[in-house]
């Protein structure tokens, strides 16, 4: 295993690693927890490779005090994980179901006895099922209820969490679960997708004054963004790529950060209530950056086909999705380019200039499928590569004067990847999921002496 030679990051630099809910827990029917969107949605035949579901995944429900373990002898420094909505309030609102609080409590205690500090995102794409066949991100009053549930939070934990963030990737449920029906809820709307956009931007400004009103702090949001290149000069592709990274990156973050849309978008956004942009736009600590690789897009094909994250989709979208050629690839298939995770963390500071809170990496990381070998190691090498890679390109932004503060890799361990199910592996933990053994790979040891290296100064 090559060792890990780093220009050292500053010494208070945070070293996390992240999961969300609906992909470890399992237990989807324990202690009093309602039905999510996901439930319902890996339910439907044909949605989910192999027919894979989240109700036991990694049982993690059971084993977080093995996990907990785990993250210490790692070296972490914080846990980004994500609390289930319907296991406090399993209808989406009202009463508190006190036994899923329980479960919280005792993951947090158990993290703050090991040293590691809690760092939850309440929303992780798993809406409570009634709020989702109300309407659910469509419908403006899950915002609200989502500030309701986040006072909830605040109440019980301000006082034992050093670090909060609001929503995970609003773009991804947007457009793979609203726009093109890859994700929960499974719609096929397009554009008409975008009222999703909104309630889930006001559902984070929302959130962070509930927190905030419970005493809460240091609190972000995890925006999904990867770099959008043209794939020419042309003038049809300009503009087919300058429109995608207004819809995949700019709408999910100008608002937050300077308090209105990118111009542009407003032929397709529907009318914007009064006060709106001001809760959005209500002040964060800190900016969460998840991050895998560019994007090539340009004008639509002649057939007319566009690639969403590897789906073919029929759709009459104005620009297409293109395969990055030329780079070594990730067992998802996706293009492994570390330059252009500098040239999106420069481009923030770029766009943002001084209204740009501190950022932090709150993921990053690569599908790479190796297993344990005849004595027991996993050798995934290309992990490794990926990361290291990605820090020196993380370290270069940071030495051009780009503010970030830590970097949370995903995943902890191999869990359940959405629509793909089983079949991708992100962990530097192997998951045997017939046994559950946990089963620390090459890349956890290279991430724990990085770390240790980082805190030693050396
Ligand atoms: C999501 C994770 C997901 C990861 C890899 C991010 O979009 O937040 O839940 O597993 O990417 O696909």
């Amino acid at each position: 295993m090559v060792k890990p030679t780093f220009p050292p990051f500053p010494r208070d630099f945070v070293w996390g690693v992240s999961t969300a809910s609906y992909q470890i827990e399992g237990a989807v029917n324990e202690d009093g927890r309602g039905p999510s969107s996901w439930d319902a949605f890996v339910a439907e035949p044909g949605r989910i490779v192999n027919g894979d579901t989240g109700n036991v995944a990694c049982d993690h429900y059971h084993r977080y005090r093995e996990d907990t373990q785990l993250m210490k002898e790692l070296g972490v420094d914080a846990y980004r994980f994500s609390f289930s909505w319907s296991r406090i309030q399993p209808g989406g609102s009202g009463p508190v179901n006190a036994a899923g609080l329980d479960f919280y409590d005792r993951l947090v205690d158990g993290l703050l006895e090991a040293g590691i500090a809690p760092s939850p995102t309440l929303f992780h794409w798993d809406t409570p099922l009634e709020l989702e066949q109300a309407g659910g991100w469509l419908n403006r009053d899950t915002a609200e209820r989502f500030g309701e549930y986040a006072q909830i939070l605040g109440r019980h934990f301000a006082d034992r969490i050093p670090r909060w963030i609001t929503i995970n990737e609003p773009v991804v449920l947007t457009m793979l679960g609203y726009g093109a029906g890859i994700q929960a809820p499974g719609l096929s709307l397009g554009f008409d997708a975008l009222p999703a956009a909104h309630h889930l931007l006001l559902a984070h400004g929302l959130g962070v004054q509930a927190l905030r009103s419970q005493g809460a702090g240091n609190i972000g949001i995890a925006n999904n963004h990867a770099v959008t290149w043209p794939a020419s000069q042309n003038e049809e592709d300009l503009q087919a790529a300058g429109l995608y990274d207004n819809i995949a990156n700019w709408i999910f973050a100008d608002p937050i950060l300077t308090g209105a849309y990118p111009e542009e978008l407003t032929p397709f956004l529907p009318p914007i209530p009064d006060g709106d942009l001001a809760t959005i736009s209500t002040p964060i600590d800190w900016y969460g950056i998840n991050s895998y690789n560019p994007t090539l897009v340009g004008a639509p094909t002649s057939d007319d086909a566009a690639l969403i994250d590897g789906h073919v989709l029929d759709s009459a979208l104005p620009f297409s999705l293109r395969e990055l050629e030329g780079y070594p690839r990730t067992d998802f298939d996706w293009p492994v380019v570390p330059e252009a995770f500098t040239e999106l963390l420069v481009g923030f500071k770029e766009r943002y200039g001084d209204k740009l809170p501190p950022l932090f990496i709150t993921e990053n990381g690569a599908a790479i499928n190796d297993v344990p070998d005849a004595d027991g190691w996993v050798k995934d090498q290309r992990r490794i590569d990926y990361t290291d890679s990605h820090l020196h390109a993380l370290k270069a932004a940071m030495d051009a004067g780009v503010d970030v503060r830590g970097y949370f890799h995903w995943s902890l361990m191999d869990n359940f990847e959405w629509a793909v199910g089983f079949s991708q592996r992100f962990g530097l933990i192997h998951v045997d999921y017939q046994t559950q053994k946990r089963t620390p790979k090459d890349s956890f040891y290279w991430y724990q002496e990085l770390i240790k290296q980082n805190k030693a100064g050396a």
